[in-house]
């Protein structure tokens, strides 16, 4: 199987792999949304079936739930758990410090309350995730479907004053309607090409009627697990400054992902 794999693949394998090692048995665990999470979630599967891994976890989106419980994962709901040890998720892009842009699956929602209520969020990304400055992937906002195209127009003028280099926003679709996320919000695409000051953009996003939350994840990631398209795993994280470098094996994988559809 993993000789099928495409390099960018194979990148989200091995960093999943390596961040399934940070879940331990008893944990309560935040799972993320989208295809390198969906990785991981086969990887803990595994683990679960065969090493009995005893884990509770809590989705970020009705897809991740639906795969966790068909590999074998206890999944249980934020307010059964109240707290969670680790949120591992994906993201589209982290810069040095950590901050993310998130929410080009549509679950930002979801994914931002569960990782706010874990000790530690570990985020698994290929390394063409990093990035020197946030903004060239479309920063997603959640925002209620009365009178979107309302809060669009507010959204554009605002960001007139902010330090971004493009204005344009765009309504996400699903074919010919509206993109519906699992609260029943639409997501607007802001295409602002470079985010000067994230931290003040995500405080004002969130200022406005209409905006239910941004996808700017800013010091909320604790370590970033950056995944190669050899192999190669870095772990670096941002509260001890450490970054480690390793090699993850392939090794048994051939019916791992054989039936995955995320
Ligand atoms: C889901 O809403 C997103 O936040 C994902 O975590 C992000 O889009 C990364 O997805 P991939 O792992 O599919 O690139």
């Amino acid at each position: 199987m993993s000789s099928e794999l495409s390099p960018i693949d194979k990148a989200k394998f091995v960093c999943a792999k390596r961040a399934a090692q940070f879940v331990e048995s008893g944990m309560r665990v935040g799972l993320g949304t989208g295809s390198t999470a969906a990785w991981l979630v086969r990887c803990l599967g595994e683990t679960v079936r065969n090493e009995g891994l005893s884990i509770k976890a809590v989705p970020t989106s009705t897809r991740t739930a639906e795969l966790a419980r068909r590999v074998g994962i206890e999944v249980i709901s934020l307010d059964q758990a109240k707290w969670l040890d680790l949120t591992i998720d994906g993201a589209d892009e982290f810069d040095a410090e950590l901050n993310l842009i998130k929410g080009g699956g549509g679950a930002l929602l979801q994914e931002k309350i569960v990782a706010t209520a874990s000790d530690r969020m570990i985020v698994i990304a290929d390394i063409g995730k990093e990035v020197e400055t946030l903004g060239a992937f479309p920063l997603p906002i959640e925002v209620i479907p009365f009178g979107w195209q309302t809060t669009q127009a507010l959204v554009e003028e605002t960001l007139v004053s902010m330090d971004v280099l493009g204005r344009e926003s765009t309504l996400r679709m699903n074919g010919d309607a509206p993109f519906v996320t699992d609260e029943g919000n639409h997501i607007i695409d802001l295409h602002l090409k470079r985010i000067g000051n994230a931290r003040q953009l995500a405080l004002i996003l969130n200022q406005m009627p209409g905006v239910v939350e941004n996808g700017l994840f800013i010091d909320i990631c604790d370590t970033v697990v950056v995944g190669y398209g050899d192999g190669k795993v870095e772990v670096r994280d941002i509260n001890d400054g450490t970054v480690a470098k390793e090699q993850v094996e392939f090794g048994e994988t051939q019916n791992l992902f054989s039936d995955l559809t995320d």
